[in-house]
């Protein structure tokens, strides 16, 4: 095992679902795959390893934030030959452009986090999803909208902002980056494109709209169950082309 993965080498699969809910790693198990098995339950942070449509994929909980994410996706690099992490995660809308329950597929993340800053001694990183992943997993939308019709949720392709503070202490700030092209908070995807770039690995980040913080809507647990099925579809559909 690693220090913060009780599984066994050969354990997780090379390509890797992240939500940063630990039991929505178990319901994305056992909707989506078969054969699913627990291979850790260190701190609560489930992960399992199964099978969708024949082929091997794991599903490991990062915890909220760039730290907690910093250290499973570090050991999944380092310590399991991981190839290809897509986290599926939240996000709020920071512009009227979004409604609840739309996707956003990040093509890169802004920041308010120091990890990067302390690593380059004061210079800007632009963290950015891998190229195939995220051409595969626009296709993947895409093709899901023209075979669904209308009704589906509206998907996005563009930058979001990791944010190290879910309670905002200069919630303007954030708003202030809408200018610039930004269209949603969360608080993972930077950490996991660093990463991925530093160990020459593939990452995406996929978010479900859960709140909009200009409207102040926000989505019922079933409905974010059902736009959560989208996502995870979509991000299997991207991992394994
Ligand atoms: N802020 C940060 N992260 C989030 C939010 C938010 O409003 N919603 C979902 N993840």
């Amino acid at each position: 095992m690693s220090t913060h993965i009780g599984a066994a080498a050969g354990d997780i699969a090379p390509f890797v679902l992240m939500p940063g809910d630990p039991l929505r790693a178990q319901w994305i198990a056992e909707t989506f795959l078969d054969d699913a098995r627990c291979y850790t339950q260190v701190r609560g942070m489930l992960g399992f390893t199964g099978t969708w449509q024949g082929q091997r994929v794991s599903v490991q909980g990062s915890g909220m934030g760039q730290p907690s994410l910093a250290i499973y996706v570090n050991e999944l690099f380092t310590d399991y030959a991981v190839e290809s992490v897509i986290r599926v995660g939240s996000c709020g809308a920071l512009t009227e452009r979004l409604a609840v329950r739309d996707l956003v597929i990040a093509s890169g993340a802004c920041t308010d986090s120091s990890m990067n800053r302390i690593a380059f001694e004061g210079l800007d990183y632009a963290p950015v999803a891998d190229f195939g992943l995220l051409r595969d997993a626009a296709a993947a939308a895409a093709a899901r909208a023209a075979t669904r019709g209308p009704g589906g949720p509206a998907v996005h392709v563009g930058l979001i902002f990791s944010s190290d503070s879910f309670y905002a202490a200069r919630p303007e700030l954030a708003a202030r980056m809408v200018d610039y092209g930004v269209l949603a908070v969360e608080m993972e995807a930077a950490a996991l494109y660093t990463l991925a770039a530093r160990h020459g690995r593939r990452a995406l980040a996929i978010c479900t709209v859960s709140d909009h913080i200009v409207t102040g809507e926000e989505t019922t647990s079933h409905e974010r169950e059902q736009t959560f099925g989208e996502m995870v579809e979509i991000a299997l559909t991207a991992g394994l082309v």
